[in-house]
């Protein structure tokens, strides 16, 4: 017998239901904490998992009441939610995803895998694969943003990041793929609300990044809190058993959310805890976070039938099996470790850094007021967000704390040792006094550059963070006229740098600015980054993953929705648009300017015509035509012209990064296999149609800045 087969053996019921049980201490908590005290559960086996704990010295004592004094020394999995950086932190996952580089993706979850497991854990909760077209919902900044394509992308290399190439290497996390699936579109974007979508746009859009992490090797998967379509997620077993486990084959642990299997009381499937057990239970989920229904629930659903014991052996199995390829059982310590060296924590920093620039994003740079010159004597920064290193963590900090974070205005003040930097808060993020509004103005008369750092708090987005209004929050708009209106008035050079945790609605901001840089939350080196970016030591490259959209009315906002039978049309009122406001979005997916300028020309395709087991091959040349070297992305869109299905207007099929100094012309290859173009039939069927699909090569997604070539596909 197998070490799992002996230990089930000897399991006792309630041992066994201790092995399917998370407990969270009290380090994080994010809902109702059931549990109370875990030291006597852990020591008799009664919970067998953890979340919310940190640091080597805790954990290797909670370790050691498992492996030396519970009877079955099975020890424990330890998570927590390290979704962008454990105490170092990096830029949200929204920002990240606009650096648009898998090997920088890949590499800051390695590095908070080395961090977090340093601190004893071996699971974290991330990556989260929700795709989100609603930035109301407040989880948008936890993801990659309204694209399918790219949360796979991203899904993949974060599922590397995080595991490495040995789960039981001592920095190795297991990676827990969530929340599966389709949480995004929330109803009116309301967290936690009710989700009904098509079951096309469940298989076009929010299945694939979870078919991605599974084929990366995933070891864990989150189900949803929410219902779709009335089923509660993590209720869900035709999606969670048939889909997940049977079709994808998925074979690891199915964790619950957070009480989840409480919750199935409340979404009304369940009459009392042993039936929501036993529902969550068939639907295959192994670890009940929180909601003591498996422990309290299983034996009574067990007496009645609804559930049996080789059910619960089952799952057992796989979390044991999970533990085993943690290499837990082999050195339940390993991942114990003591402080990491300065060197290696220097290192993180720079990488957070770089990341950390890399991910801002150039909304508009009129007059090029953005570099700043370096030979500024004074310089003002103002605005809530100018001083305020602990928002710069945004939200899910983990063990990031805020002294461990660069302000923007220290950012400046380190770049520039000699220039006299004076800073004026004007307002909070959300109060509605006024009163400072003067003194910020004041500044501007005696600087002559101005730096406005405004946008929403850390806690304005994440878990049940939704909100109705994506405007400034407080009195910011009043401080942005009253301080813009002045720059303008002196002619001083002023730039907007906005942190938010998903796009905002600021067309008048943006338009009475003339340079505007979105930082998300940039993390650690946050102030470091924005001075890096705003003093031309780093060219913006970031781009955004999300449409930026003009009124909150507009939303569900993405480029890749269909075209419609009435494609709107000026001339026409009985088209496809609203009386009150354009269709497209203030700024579309990919957007984001440099300090170069890049032409793009000559787009040239591998071949006229491609069979199902082809690589098309695209290629354009790029011309930097700017007075600064710089970093272009390059993306390819496809759209089918005619299909069996309306397709898409454009379709992410690939990116590309390029630098080039001033001159210099270069070019990007992207390869985009022609499975790629398979699309579902009107039965949900992947099929690869012949006819001809247009492939749009450019900076942003907006036909009128693509470059447009067709190839045709062929059967056989
Ligand atoms: C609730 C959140 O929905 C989930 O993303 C997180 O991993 C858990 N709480 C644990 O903190």
């Amino acid at each position: 017998m197998s070490r799992i087969e002996t230990l089930i053996a000897s399991m006792t019921l309630a041992e066994k239901l201790g092995q399917l049980t998370m407990t969270a201490s009290s380090f994080t908590v994010t809902g109702p904490v059931i549990a109370g005290d875990s030291t006597e559960s852990i020591r008799s086996g009664a919970i067998g998992n953890l979340l919310n704990m940190v640091g080597a010295g805790p954990v290797r004592e909670l370790q050691r009441l498992a492996v030396e004094e519970s009877r079955l020394k099975i020890p424990l999995l330890i998570g927590l939610d390290i979704i962008h950086g454990h105490r170092s932190l990096f830029p949200v996952p929204l920002a990240e995803a606009g650096v648009f580089d898998p090997v920088l993706w890949e590499a800051t979850a390695r590095e908070a895998a080395t961090e977090g497991a340093a601190d004893g854990l071996a699971l974290t909760f991330a990556p989260m694969l929700d795709v989100s077209r609603d930035p109301r919902w407040g989880r948008t900044v936890e993801g990659s943003g309204e694209d399918s394509w790219l949360a796979a992308q991203m899904a993949v290399a974060k599922v590397r990041g995080f595991q490495g190439t040995d789960l039981a290497a001592p920095d190795a996390l297991a990676a827990c793929a969530k929340h599966f699936c389709a949480y995004g579109p929330v109803t009116a974007g309301r967290e936690y609300a009710s989700v009904d979508i098509s079951e096309r746009t469940l298989h076009e859009v929010h299945l694939p990044p979870f078919a991605a992490a599974v084929r990366a090797g995933v070891a864990t998967v989150m189900p949803a809190f929410t219902d779709l379509a009335g089923i509660p997620m993590t209720a869900h077993t035709p999606l969670l058993r048939d889909w997940l486990r049977v079709r994808c084959g998925f074979d690891g642990v199915i964790i619950s959310d957070y009480n989840a299997i409480r919750e199935l009381l409340n979404h009304g499937v369940a009459a009392d805890l042993p039936q929501a057990a036993a529902l969550a239970l068939h639907a295959g989920v192994d670890i009940d976070m929180m909601a003591d229904g498996y422990r309290h629930g299983l034996p009574v659903a067990l007496e009645r039938g609804l559930v049996s014991i080789e059910q619960i052996d089952t799952a057992v199995t796989r979390v044991l099996h999970l533990k085993e390829r943690l290499g837990l059982f082999a050195d339940p310590y390993g991942r114990c470790r003591t402080l990491e060296s300065a060197a290696t924590i220097t290192r993180r920093r720079a990488l957070a850094r770089r990341v950390g620039a890399q991910s801002l994003v150039l909304l508009k740079n009129g007059h090029d007021v953005l570099p700043f010159r370096k030979s500024l004597r004074r310089l003002a920064v103002v605005g809530p967000l100018a001083e305020a290193a602990g928002e710069m963590r945004g939200p899910w900090w983990a063990a990031g704390v805020p002294d461990n974070h660069v302000s923007v205005f220290t950012g400046l003040r380190t770049a520039l040792p000699d220039t006299t930097m004076l800073y004026a808060q004007g307002v909070t993020i959300e109060g509605n006094d006024t009163e400072g509004i003067a003194a910020a103005v004041a500044l501007c008369d005696q600087a002559d550059g101005i730096l406005l750092c405004l946008g929403e708090a850390a806690v304005m987005s994440g878990e049940a963070a939704s909100r109705v209004n994506l405007g400034l929050p407080g009195q910011q708009d009043a401080l942005a006229s009253a301080v813009l209106a002045r720059a303008r008035t002196l002619r001083k050079p002023c730039a907007v740098v906005l942190f938010c945790g998903r796009p905002l609605t600021v067309p008048q901001l943006v338009a009475d600015s003339d340079a505007v840089l979105v930082a998300w939350f940039p993390g650690c080196e946050a102030g470091h980054a924005v001075a890096d970016v705003v003093l031309g030591r780093v060219s913006p490259s970031g781009r955004t993953a999300i449409s930026w959209p003009r009124f909150v009315g507009q939303i569900p906002l993405f480029h890749s929705e269909r075209r419609s039978g009435r494609p709107a049309n000026p001339a026409d009122k009985f088209t496809s648009k609203y009386l009150d406001s354009p269709n497209e979005p203030l700024f579309p997916f990919g957007h984001g300017l440099t300090y170069g300028r890049f032409r793009y020309s000559n787009l040239r395709l591998s071949a006229p015509a491609l069979k199902v087991r082809d690589t098309l091959e695209v290629r354009v040349d790029l011309t930097n035509e700017g007075r600064s070297a710089a970093r272009e992305t390059v993306f390819v869109f496809t759209h089918d012209v005619v299909a069996s299905v309306a397709p898409p207007l454009l379709q992410l099929a690939g990116f590309a990064r390029l630098e080039l100094a001033p001159g210099e012309t270069g070019t990007v290859s992207i390869a985009v296999p022609a499975t790629q173009l398979k699309i579902l039939d009107p039965d949900l069927a992947p099929v690869f149609e012949p006819g001809v699909v247009e492939i749009l090569v450019g900076p942003r997604a907006d036909r009128a800045d693509l470059l447009v070539g067709a190839v045709e596909l062929q059967a056989g």
